[in-house]
Formats: structure tokens, sequence, C-alpha cells
């Protein structure tokens, strides 16, 4: 006679977002004040980490130590991680501590596996800095970092505790920034459909940082994110939607050996999948991408590039899977839009449909 003990524990957790939040204040629901040890790095930390720790420390936590890495992806690498981890044994930090990721997706990814792994697993709260960490990164989970050998390849999926967006830290990200996070709000909005679609209107005014417009849209984005990861955490099916763009734009940004911003790269790669989509289902919503991508301050077209590089890059994108799970067939596996709120995925795509809408956005 066999008996089941249920041993999965989903653990929810409030992503909230606001103007001036108080840190500690917030985090209280989330966990009692203990010690804590601030991931940052070198243009986030003089700008906001002192704040964070005045608020914890007004609010009982004892902050350990603020770990600062260099600002930019090279920080997401093994190197990085192995040290930010000394950090932690050196200052003290043990299993009840708290690890606070003050950051963009670089800092939240590389924080993020940090307390995966440290001790077998710590708390770990996210402050995203960026529009593209409030909207994307910082939801869902995924944390790790790159190898040379490619991006994300070593990570795990981690809940945090908390994730608290202050949108009062975008004053200090650069415009370029603010766009870049505003091609994955398009992109969810397309996916979405309904009325976040039609929230799509406000991203002109978003881009030139209107509070409210920032508001809704951001909450937009974390509620659509959150709904399609809560129903596939582990990306199984539905969750490979998000990719919608990323299939062109991870070669984009690999054969311009990453120079060029990810948000950049996807609005390029959405663009494409536009016309993909009008060549195989018919639709047509180029003018549609060109004019939202456009008003969020993104280019539709990647200047100089060349389509068989591009076409040779998406060929090593790790997210390429053939029907039979094998990794080596031709055709290539597309999310597309049916319609607006209606994306379909796992698209067979043959090289020569994906060469021609390379060439549309040439
Ligand atoms: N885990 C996920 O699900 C997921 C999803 C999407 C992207 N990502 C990852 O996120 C990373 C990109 O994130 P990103 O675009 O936030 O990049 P980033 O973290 O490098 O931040 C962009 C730049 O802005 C600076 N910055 C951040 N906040 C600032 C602020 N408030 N004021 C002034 N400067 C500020 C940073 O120092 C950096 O120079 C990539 O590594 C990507 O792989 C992860
Ligand atoms: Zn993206």
């Amino acid at each position: 006679m066999a008996e089941t003990v249920e041993a999965a524990a989903a653990t929810p957790y409030p992503v909230v977002v606001g103007t001036g939040l108080n840190i500690a204040a917030e985090v209280s629901e989330a966990l009692q004040p203990g010690t804590a040890v601030v991931l940052t790095d070198s243009n986030v930390g003089p700008r906001h980490a002192g704040s964070v720790t005045a608020d914890l420390e007004s609010g009982g936590w004892r902050v350990l130590e603020v770990i600062e890495v260099p600002a930019g992806e090279s920080s997401k690498s093994l190197a990085v991680y192995e040290e930010a981890i000394h950090h932690l044994a050196a200052s003290g930090l043990t299993r009840d501590g708290t690890l606070f990721a003050l950051g963009g997706g670089v800092v939240g990814d590389l924080a993020g596996f940090v307390a995966a792994t440290y001790m077998r697993g710590i708390s770990f709260v996210a402050l995203p800095t960026t529009l593209l960490a409030m909207v994307d990164s910082s939801v869902g989970g995924k944390v790790g970092v790159d190898l040379p050998e490619g991006k994300n390849l070593v990570g795990a999926f981690l809940r945090p505790r908390l994730v608290a967006a202050d949108l009062a830290r975008l004053d200090t990200l650069p415009d370029r920034e603010i766009s870049c996070g505003l091609a994955e709000v398009v992109k969810m909005g397309l996916l979405a459909g309904g009325s976040f679609f039609g929230n799509l209107r406000l991203i002109g005014d978003a881009r030139t940082r209107n509070a409210e417009a920032l508001r809704t849209l951001v909450l937009d984005s974390v509620r659509f994110k959150a709904d399609v990861v809560t129903e596939d955490e582990l990306e199984m099916g539905r969750r490979a939607i998000l990719n919608y763009g990323h299939t062109i734009g991870h070669a984009l940004e690999a054969v311009a050996d990453y120079a060029l911003p990810h948000g950049e790269a996807i609005a390029a790669g959405m663009t494409a999948a536009a016309h993909l989509s009008r060549e195989k289902l018919g639709t047509n919503f180029v003018a549609l991408h060109e004019d939202l991508l456009q008003s969020a301050g993104l280019p539709t077209k990647a200047s100089a590039a060349d389509p068989e590089k591009i076409l040779a890059a998406m060929g090593s994108d790790k997210k390429r899977r053939s029907g039979d799970g094998s990794f080596d067939s031709p055709a290539h596996r597309f999310v597309l839009l049916e319609d607006i709120g209606r994306p379909v995925w796992g698209v067979p795509v043959t090289n020569e449909e994906a060469r021609r809408a390379i060439e549309a956005i040439a």
C-alpha cells in the first residue's frame, strides 16, 4: 500500500510597485528584521545604496556589507559570483540572513544566483532599479550568470521573498535604458492584448518619464509576467511566449558582440517577427510594431546586420529545440502573433523564411 506525502510548497511572493518606498516597511510583511547584505553595482551603489541601508537599519536590520560589483553584463560571470560568495562568507552572513539585490537585471540575476547557492540558499529580496528589471527580470525566478560559451548558461530558479520596485529610482536611469525597458513592455502588451494593449498608448509618455504612465505600464507588465510564470514557472510550455522577438533579437546581440543593448535588439527582433507573422499567418502588424517601438525611442531596423551571420547565430540559441527534442534540426522555432493578445509558440520557421524576415529589418 503506497502513501503519498505532498512535499511541494509553492510560495507566492509579493511584487510591490510604488514611489518613495521605505524598504524596511515593505519587507516587514515578508521577513523579520535580521542580518543583511546588499549587492549592487558601481552605478547604482553610489546613488541608491545609502537610502536602502538607512531604511533597513532604521527598521532594525543589521547591514553587514554592501558589495559593489562593476556595472555591466561582465559582472554576470563565475568570477564575480565567486568573489561575491567569498564576501558573504567573510562578512559572517549565516543561513538566516538575507541578500538584497539593488540594481538592474545584471545585479538581480547575479545576486539571485548567489542567494540560491550560498549555504544552499538564503532569503532573497529584489530591489530592481532599471525599468527592464522592474517589468521583466525581477519577476519569474530565473537567476544565473553567463559563461564565455553563452549567456545565462549557469543558473537556478529562485523565488524572492519580496520584489519592491521603487519608481523614484528610475530618476537616475539614463534615457536609453528607459527605452530598453519599454521594449519588454511593448512585447508584453502585444502578447497580453486587452486593456494592457490599450495602455500601450502611454508608451510615449512613459518614455518621457510621466509618472502615471510608468506606474500603469509597470503594473500591467508585472501582472502579465506574474500570470504567465505562475502558470508555467519552469518554462515547459506557455512561458515561451515571453521570448517573442528574442529569437532574432538574441542573434543580433550575439553578432554585435553584446554591444547592442538587449532592448534595442529585441525591438528589431519583434519587427522581424511581425514580418514573419504576416508571411505565415496573414496578419498585418508591422506598422503597429514600428509605431509603438518608435514612440518608445527604439530602432525597428538592425543596422549593419549581415543576414548570414544572424542566421548562424540563431543556430546556437540554446532555447532552440526541434519537435523531437534534439537541437540540430534545420528549422527555427518562433513565437508569432496570430492576433494582438493571441501569441502562438513553437512555430516552425525555415532558414529561408527567417532570412526574409531578417532582410526586411536590415
Ligand atoms: N532573469 C530574467 O528573467 C531576465 C529577464 C530579462 C533580462 N535578464 C537579464 O537582465 C540583464 C539586463 O538587465 P538591465 O537591462 O537592467 O541591465 P543592467 O543591470 O546592466 O543595467 C543597465 C545599466 O543601468 C545602470 N543602472 C541601473 N539602475 C540604475 C539607476 N537607477 N540609475 C542609474 N543607473 C542605473 C546599470 O549600472 C547599468 O549600467 C541581462 O543580463 C539579462 O540577461 C534576466
Ligand atoms: Zn528580453
